[in-house]
């Protein structure tokens, strides 16, 4: 907090890891021998069978889902609240997405509304980690066994994150993870999924492996827009140029930043074959993968700490209402979000207290037209969708920079009535 201003997220990415992309990216060496090191460390950590890299985390789930032999007539139940991409996926090989509420506070998969959202045709189920915090397992996976349902865990959110001291990923079935630059982890752009099913994982390594190669080009891009939020994040450049901008754009009614960065909605029937074309991973991101999994115990580690610290100094504060956890559940933090009647007032008082924030990007999904077809009715979806705010928590904050957040919010609520 050296100039006063705290930005809503900084990459984990490092000018390190920014070398060493160009350093693979460079070269015309083979790709496919530091893969299987990345997916033997990642099958590791998590404690899985088999790791396959995949490009994206819903393509990952496309393609287990298929592997799994789920299709025509069959369900897959999603939490409402989600990623529109997720539930996008399952209608492309002709199944249906049934949306289940999730819980008011914890703002994952309810176990009850799960249960109550099953039918003969229901196949699997897709408990999402939602922000970093693991799902009622022990309730999900019982409920699961009992109607003979494939537990698909979404980690997109929750890379390391652990239930009653088990990575999530290593709960169900199967599972997938993203580690895009905005993610706890990075390998520029691509994903990963883990199981211990020998079938499944062999039938996703062959799709895979059908495919090209991610183009180098891509993921130069995707190295230089990294460096560039390193540069743009550092105190002093996001002092002198990003927040301005922001509180600009704001006054504006824009959002610059969630303009350039944010998930634009893709027609969903587009994308399988969009990412089968370019399924296969490159060296450069496996180098970086291997970099960053050896840091990801302390950057997981920075943010369970300002996360515990906001849910302390936020607790008791007028109007604000703070995450609740599953028991067991042990959280990484990967957002921490706060229920507002006013948001959009609070983003816009904090911001004025040098503190800036995002709405994300997750929706609710059982209401949104994307999916009027299989529409239902998620009131506690609806309610995060509509009063969630993101406040900071990612590793580059200083003790000072989170109780000045805390202070900043106390402020604005108390301002707000
Ligand atoms: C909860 C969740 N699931 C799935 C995804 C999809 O990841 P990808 O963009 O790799 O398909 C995301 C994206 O960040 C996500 O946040």
């Amino acid at each position: 907090m050296a100039f006063g201003k705290i930005p809503r997220f900084s990459p984990s990415f490092s000018p390190r890891e920014a070398l060493l992309s160009a350093r693979y990216l460079l070269r015309d060496g083979p790709d496919d021998e530091i893969i299987a090191k990345f997916e033997r460390e990642f099958r590791s950590y998590i404690g899985s069978t088999h790791a396959v890299m995949v490009p994206s985390a819903r393509y990952g789930l496309y393609l287990l889902l298929q592997a799994m032999g789920i299709g025509a007539q069959d369900e897959v139940i999603v939490p409402a609240l989600t990623y529109f991409a997720v539930p996008a996926m399952i209608p492309l090989l002709g199944a249906r997405p049934v949306f289940a509420d999730v819980g008011a506070t914890s703002h994952v998969l309810d176990p009850a509304a799960f249960e109550a959202a099953i039918t003969d045709h229901t196949r699997a189920v897709v408990p999402t980690h939602l922000f970093g915090t693991p799902c009622d397992m022990d309730a999900i996976r019982s409920i699961a066994a009992r109607h003979d349902i494939q537990v698909i865990e979404d980690c997109a959110q929750s890379t390391g994150a652990r239930y009653r001291n088990i990575r999530a990923g290593n709960l169900g079935d199967a599972a997938y993870y993203t580690f895009g630059l905005t993610k706890n982890m990075t390998t520029l752009s691509g994903a990963m999924i883990t199981t211990d099913d020998d079938a499944v994982a062999k039938k996703v390594r062959t799709s895979i492996q059908a495919g090209g190669r991610t183009p180098k080009q891509k993921l130069a891009k995707e190295a230089a827009t990294g460096f560039a939020m390193y540069v743009a994040t550092h105190p002093l450049v996001y002092w002198a140029t990003v927040h301005p901008a922001v509180v600009l754009g704001n006054k504006m009614g824009q959002d610059p930043i969630h303009e350039r960065f944010g998930e634009a909605e893709v027609r969903y029937d587009h994308l399988p074959p969009h990412y089968a074309a370019t399924s296969q991973a490159r060296a450069a991101q496996a180098a970086v993968g291997l970099a960053q999994i050896n840091r990801l115990e302390s950057l997981n580690g920075a943010r369970i700490r300002n996360g515990r610290k906001l849910d302390a100094g936020l607790a008791h504060v007028p109007g604000l209402t703070v995450p609740t956890y599953p028991d067991g559940a042990e959280p990484i933090y990967m957002s921490f979000v706060v229920h507002h009647a006013r948001r959009d007032a609070l983003a816009g008082a904090l911001r004025q207290r040098g503190v800036d924030t995002t709405v994300g990007y997750m929706s609710d999904c059982s209401s949104n037209p994307l999916f009027a077809e299989f529409a239902a009715t998620c009131p506690n979806a609806a309610d995060a969708f509509a009063h969630l705010l993101h406040l900071p928590v990612h590793p580059n904050l200083s003790d000072k920079d989170v109780a000045h957040m805390i202070e900043a919010t106390r402020q604005s609520c108390l301002e707000l009535g």
